[in-house]
């Protein structure tokens, strides 16, 4: 089959390699019809994780069950299925719990399972023609009837709409409150999609790219064109000086300041200065324990300069992690059946595997109009 692989730094390349295929009698085979590039992807492509060089890229899958294990019960062949990006088991007491994004079986020693990711264990990723799915009757989504002609929405479900979700729960977000996203990539905007979708009063969306900034007022947020010092003054200018109920962080370590330079402590201290007393920050965008990456020598150690003093003056809470995907997909499944949501809305660009290596390229440098792109096996 044809596959997608890190060759090193900023050098993807699609590739022959043997076919996906059953391993355990949970397991089942997918043929992918969709898959995305992300940003998390991007973390990866630019070299700055621990991903192996040869291995298959991609966590944003969909695609028709072609082949069942011994020990499928509830999967067939033919459904539409959307895969959440984090592998469960469905047993351990993490995923027990809903907290699939945190599984202590698919990653044996760590907490946490996805395809084609770094430290998320060995499973291969989805840009490719097929693809192993284990634990699957836990971990596929079926999809509606209406499965190939929303296709480009329900591929969504995968990661960008539960994650943005995820980042308007951790930040506790409440009908008719206020909320400030940083980052209006996909996962920024997912969760502006997803704050409007639950009544939020008032969403301002964070960044410096104007095509991205169109999309979140396109959805109905508030563009604020600043990063740093001068968003946050511009958020409370516009919150009568008190600043927003509550706050997300949708950018991660590789976040930068004015000039462009990547500080990694840009965005949360923002939301410190954005965020009333008392509200909560959700944080979905990716730390991490280790970047040697970095520019400066705390950022090496994962660690940053965090204004706690003013976090803790202010009485605020901040919730942090991978989305538990299977917590969220089915209800924003509805929501796509019944017209209620439309998350494929932010796709700029439709790309056949072929085209992958252009389209990491397109998507890292943040060309003007590369808001998502999608692979279509
Ligand atoms: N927690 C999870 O489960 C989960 C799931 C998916 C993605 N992620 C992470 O979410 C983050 C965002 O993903 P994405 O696909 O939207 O990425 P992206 O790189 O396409 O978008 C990030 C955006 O942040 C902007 N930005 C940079 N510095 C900023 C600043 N100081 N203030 C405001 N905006 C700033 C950039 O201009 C860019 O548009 C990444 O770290 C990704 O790895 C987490
Ligand atoms: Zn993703
Ligand atoms: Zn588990």
């Amino acid at each position: 089959m044809k596959a997608v692989i890190y060759n090193g730094p900023y050098d993807v390349k699609v590739k022959d390699v043997p076919d996906a295929k059953i391993v355990r009698p949970t397991d089942v085979l997918v043929r992918i019809t969709t898959t995305n590039i992300c940003g998390s992807d991007l973390h990866m492509y630019e070299g700055r994780t621990s991903f192996e060089q040869g291995r298959i890229l991609g966590h944003e899958n969909m695609g028709e069950v072609v082949e069942i294990g011994s020990g499928v019960e509830r999967i067939k062949v033919g459904d539409y299925v959307c895969l959440p990006f984090n592998i469960g088991c469905g047993f351990c007491e993490n995923c027990e719990k809903g907290l699939t994004g945190y599984c202590l079986t698919a990653n044996p020693g760590t907490a946490g399972a996805a395809y084609g990711f770094a430290e998320m264990g060995s499973w291969e990723g989805g840009q490719a023609e097929l693809l192993r799915v284990p634990f699957a009757d836990f971990n596929c989504l079926v999809l509606p009837p209406d499965a190939a002609e929303k296709e480009d929405d329900y591929v969504m479900l995968s990661d960008i709409f539960p994650t943005g979700w995820h980042a308007t729960e951790l930040a506790g977000l409440k009908p008719g409150e206020s909320v400030a996203i940083y980052g209006a990539g996909p996962v920024g905007l997912m969760a502006a999609h997803s704050a409007i979708i639950k009544g939020a009063s008032q969403v301002f969306v964070v960044d410096t790219h104007k095509d991205r900034l169109a999309l979140a007022e396109k959805l109905g947020a508030t563009a604020i064109n600043a990063v740093g010092d001068e968003a946050v003054q511009k958020i409370l200018d516009l919150t009568d000086g008190r600043g927003t109920d509550c706050g997300c962080e949708c950018v991660g370590y590789q976040c930068c300041n004015k000039h462009g330079h990547e500080d990694n402590s840009v965005t949360m201290n923002s939301l410190v200065a954005s965020t009333k007393a008392t509200g909560g920050i959700g944080v979905v965008g990716v730390f991490v324990p280790q970047d040697p990456g970095a520019s400066s020598d705390l950022a090496k150690e994962g660690k940053m300069p965090f204004d706690f003093g003013s976090f803790w003056f202010k009485g605020q809470a901040i919730r942090t992690g991978q989305a538990n995907v299977k917590a969220y997909n089915r209800q924003l499944s509805r929501l796509i059946h019944q017209g209620k949501a439309s998350p494929g809305d932010i796709i700029s660009h439709r790309l056949s595997l072929a085209e992958a290596p252009a389209g990491y390229k397109h998507f890292d440098d943040r060309d003007e109009g590369w808001t998502k792109v999608i692979l279509k096996p």
